[in-house]
């Protein structure tokens, strides 16, 4: 008894332990099991609202480049190079796409039967070529590059690399050709006259902005092709 009493001054209580057994403990403790899940519904929930929130204004962004047209260059349109296969030869030193050779030659058959006389001075130019002819007359003839570009297209912004441009001449009137003074001539008449008949059309007219006017340059828009190379030109600013 005695040895028992002693045994009893070192015993340690037990611990009280309080049970989760009330309302409010049930709710947390299912909160606690649903937590993970509630922080993975959240977690996709942010997520989507973020991407969302990124993609408006980025679809925005593009409905402004199109409209403003901010890919032009001086008032110039990007056009890519046409790829050789599509190129044809229809004069020693004139390759042109191949869906407008048949249209231009006829046109030109049916100018003849009128007396009047085309000649064809430039076709298909590649990105290379308008380099020299951007870079060089620039240089030669000391201008700045808006000056320049206000007669040339600076290369990869050129009708003539779609092979679907053409620059025309009056065969009897040969100091007229790449001059203003062409639209003085019985084959200009001509062309304002018919040039549609044959799905040609001028590119740069008197009302251009940025561009002089060039009436010997013709652009043909007779095929699905060329429509759509020549969609964004035939959009009025
Ligand atoms: N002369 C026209 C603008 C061109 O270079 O394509
Ligand atoms: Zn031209």
């Amino acid at each position: 008894m005695e040895l028992n009493k002693d045994i009893d001054q070192f015993d340690i209580p037990l611990a009280k332990r309080t049970y989760l057994n009330n309302p409010n403990s049930t709710l947390l403790k299912k909160l606690l099991i649903f937590s993970p899940f509630l922080f993975l519904i959240f977690s996709i929930a942010a997520l989507r609202f973020i991407k969302n929130v990124e993609l408006i204004p980025l679809n925005n962004l593009n409905f402004e480049v199109k409209r403003n047209h901010d890919v032009r260059i001086f008032g110039h349109l990007p056009y890519k190079e046409t790829p050789i296969e599509k190129l044809v030869l229809i004069e020693p030193n004139i390759e042109v796409h191949i869906d407008m050779r048949d249209s231009l030659l006829k046109m030109r058959e049916e100018a003849k039967k009128d007396g009047i006389y085309l000649v064809f001075l430039s076709g298909y130019r590649s990105i290379n070529l308008q380099n020299d002819i951007f870079y060089s007359l620039k240089s030669i003839r000391n201008q700045e590059a808006a000056e320049r570009a206000r007669v040339s297209a600076p290369p990869g912004y050129s009708e003539h690399s779609t092979g679907f441009a053409i620059d025309i001449g009056d065969a009897t009137q040969r100091d007229t050709d790449f001059e203003t003074d062409f639209e003085n001539t019985d084959a200009f008449k001509w062309l304002i006259k018919n040039a549609a008949k044959f799905h040609f059309k001028l590119s740069f007219n008197k009302d251009n902005k940025y561009i002089d006017y060039e009436p010997w340059h013709w652009r043909y828009e007779g095929s699905i092709e060329a429509l759509e190379v020549f969609e964004s030109a035939n959009i009025k600013l």
